[in-house]
């Protein structure tokens, strides 16, 4: 890696063998590794390398941090988990370029994507988001409560397979069941919903459902919600979960 440079690389969900080889080259050749703690604690720091880990809620200090550094000639690797760009690090690094020190832009600036966690979890099951999907985040911490529902709305207006990232956390209980409050209200209660906890992780669990059954406390941070569109289905299968797919057309069998 050459001096100065910054990589922005994502870790994926959990499981090793999903951290593609260019993130495990850039991994081996950073100076200085930079991420929020449980990502860095994932990752065999070589001899010689520096790690610097900080907390959940300081993304725009971490991604100063790493510009700082790469700007001293550092070969720095900005880690998080699943990809980069979704929900992650590389958005707030291209925010502090934009507002920080016009010396930034010159840098050596590139992002290696990772499988995320709706990806992750949407293999587990079949194909779920075979078809029209969006994603999106519960936490509201970085734009308000009635835009994240307006955006529900929008998504079941619109009949989107949703993954909902960051459903809950330990001081974020309520948004989840206001989620389904408004899910239900317009889409059909057979709808299937996935609970997809710590996929990839030695503590995995799936659980299968529908929108009426669900149990939106059974959302955790580590879990992605899955809730299908009026096309989604089951597949079952004797003795074993059925899969889960969204057809590749709209309207009935091709
Ligand atoms: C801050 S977001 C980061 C998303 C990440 N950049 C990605 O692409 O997966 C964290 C949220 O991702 C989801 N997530 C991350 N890892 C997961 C996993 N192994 N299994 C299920 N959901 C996961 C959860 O919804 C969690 O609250």
């Amino acid at each position: 890696m050459s001096p100065g440079s910054l990589r922005i690389v994502g870790l994926g969900p959990g499981d090793p063998r999903w951290i593609t080889p260019e993130v495990a080259t850039a991994l081996a050749e950073a100076s200085d590794l930079v991420g929020y703690a449980p990502y860095l604690a994932r990752l065999a720091p070589r001899a010689g390398q520096r790690v610097h880990a900080s907390d959940n809620r300081v993304e725009l200090e971490r991604a100063r941090l790493a510009l700082g550094l790469a700007r001293e000639g550092r070969a720095v690797v900005v880690v998080s988990g699943g990809d980069p760009g979704v929900f992650a690090m590389a958005a707030a690094v291209f925010e502090a370029v934009e507002h920080g020190d016009p010396a930034w832009r010159a840098l050596d600036i590139t992002v290696a994507p990772g499988i995320s966690a709706m990806q992750a979890a949407a293999a587990r099951l079949g194909a779920p988001l075979g078809h029209d999907f969006c994603a999106i985040s519960l936490s509201d911490n970085l734009k308000p409560w009635p835009l994240v529902a307006k955006r529900l709305r929008a998504a079941a207006e619109g009949d989107f397979v949703i993954a909902l990232y960051n459903p809950a956390s330990r001081s974020r209980a309520e948004p989840i069941h206001a989620a389904f409050a408004i899910l239900r209200a317009l889409k059909a209660g057979a709808t299937p919903v996935v609970f997809a906890r710590a996929i990839g992780r030695d503590d995995e669990s799936v659980a299968i459902t529908s929108l009426a059954a669900a149990d939106p406390a059974h959302a955790d941070m580590s879990t992605l919600v899955i809730i299908g569109s009026s096309e989604t289905r089951l597949v079952e299968r004797p003795g074993t979960p059925p899969f889960i797919y969204t057809p590749r057309g709209a309207g009935g069998p091709r």
